[in-house]
């Protein structure tokens, strides 16, 4: 099994966190997700010692909402003692009502909406991400406009390529995210910020990607990012309190995916930033991180419940079950692998080669296929393991599915997080006429 959080119960059937996954089945409904709060936990404080060991106690894990973001998360995250990355009016405002410390969140994204701005200021967000001279400016002129004055770190691109899925190759310097090294449009970035009366520069942030699994790429963003504070330093005078590598470190989704360690690679990274920092006679930075996916998604998993089992002859098996693209896209989007399970009979053979296609109406909706599991029967389910990151988030309500709740377990116990959409929840927003 992929997942640590993944026994069996007695009679062979899935457990996760604990609990047995027919009862969860039974108790919400499927299809559901399922997390687990002590591997939840146990990733937070991975981060948060690994970087403080590295790079001392100014170091700050700012998990990235938008692998998934929900209230609880937030309470989750604020108990251990990490930071927030956030993107929009709508992660910022899930963390002001779960009540997070706010001068911990970093305001991300390539398009802040005035009236984000505001709502950022208004919460007192710690720190605003610039991502361009265009933003500096709106932030600038509001602040000026309400006599205040914000904290911000310039997102700067390293131009480097991390050899992931070309969805997220982030860090290349023809991507639409942040200011490039390579053209010294970086640096002209730095001086129209010093520039502004409103803006304290606090420092400079980086995201080379997501879902890697080698270091050479953190690395190498790193020691671009010290050598541009160097030059920097030498042009304009400004040496930054804070250097925000990004997020990107690899999941393991299948067998077959290597292994990363994590905080091996910080501790390098440690290693690295400080003979830096003193080589070019600097002192060093506090460092962020921005980890996602590899804070929760290990910590979930999806349930389905298996429908028609339909074998088109002279080609494959099909398993169609009840939820699809609308809870996980990723398969869909980028081809994802994903380990499946029949959950109600793990230690059945697996003696069926199969499709599973979700309930979608396209025949790219599918969540997995080429999988070999033991044939469903009637009523049994399908777990689809390693699904904390980039499902619920990136749900969508297509062909008016409602989206699923998220159950939370902890050494077998459970409680709902986020409760099922409900087919009045789907209409909500539609006027009479
Ligand atoms: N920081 C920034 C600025 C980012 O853009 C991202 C992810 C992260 C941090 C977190 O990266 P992570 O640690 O999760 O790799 N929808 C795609 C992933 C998109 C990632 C976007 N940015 C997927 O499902 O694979």
């Amino acid at each position: 099994m992929i997942q640590k959080s993944m026994t069996l119960t007695p009679d062979g059937a899935l457990a996760f966190g604990g609990a047995d996954v027919r009862a969860l089945a039974a108790k919400y409904g499927t299809p559901l997700y399922i997390l687990d709060e002590n591997r939840l936990r146990e990733n937070m404080r991975g981060y948060l010692t690994a970087m403080r060991a590295a790079f001392g106690p100014g170091a700050l894990p700012t998990y990235a909402s938008k692998a998934l973001c929900f209230k609880v998360i937030y309470r989750i995250l604020a108990e251990e003692g990490l930071g927030a990355d956030v993107v929009s009016g709508g992660e910022l405002y899930t963390a002001l009502k779960a009540g997070f410390p706010m001068e911990k969140v970093f305001f991300h994204g390539d398009h802040k909406a005035d009236w984000e701005i505001e709502l950022a200021l208004d919460s007192g967000v710690g720190c605003f991400m610039a991502d361009s001279e265009f933003e500096l400016e709106n932030i600038e002129r509001i602040c000026a406009a309400r006599g205040t004055r914000a904290r911000v770190i310039l997102r700067l691109t390293p131009g480097i390529d991390s050899h992931t899925f070309a969805a997220v190759n982030t860090g290349k310097v023809d991507v639409q995210f942040g200011r490039p090294l390579e053209t010294g449009q970086a640096l002209s970035f730095v001086k129209t910020a010093l520039s502004l009366a409103h803006i304290d520069l606090a420092g400079y942030h980086c995201h080379i990607g997501s879902q890697i699994f080698t270091e050479g790429p953190f690395f190498l963003a790193a020691e671009k990012m010290l050598a541009f504070v160097k030059q920097a330093k030498d042009e304009t005078g400004f040496e930054p309190e804070c250097l925000d590598l990004g997020g990107g470190f690899g999941v393991r989704y299948v067998e077959s995916d290597p292994v990363i360690d994590i905080p091996a690679c910080i501790a390098v990274l440690g290693e690295k930033v400080k003979k830096l920092c003193a080589q070019y006679g600097l002192k060093t930075p506090d460092i962020i991180m921005e980890p996602g996916r590899s804070i929760v998604a290990d910590a979930g998993m999806t349930l389905y419940s298996a429908g028609a089992v339909k074998h088109i002859d002279g080609h494959r098996t099909y398993v169609i079950v009840d939820g699809g693209m609308s809870d996980n896209p990723r398969y869909a989007l980028y081809r994802s692998a994903y380990t499946v399970y029949n959950a109600s009979r793990m230690t059945a053979e697996a003696d069926m080669k199969c499709t599973i296609a979700g309930r979608c109406c396209e025949s790219g909706a599918l969540i997995q296929e080429n999988v070999v599991i033991p044939a469903p029967e009637r009523g049994d389910l399908i777990a689809v393991g390693v699904t904390g990151a980039y499902n619920y988030s990136m749900a969508s309500n297509y062909n008016r599915l409602t989206r699923l709740p998220i159950v939370m377990v902890k050494d077998g116990a459970d409680r709902l997080a986020v409760r099922r959409e409900t087919l009045d929840d789907l209409i909500r927003c539609d006027m009479d006429e």
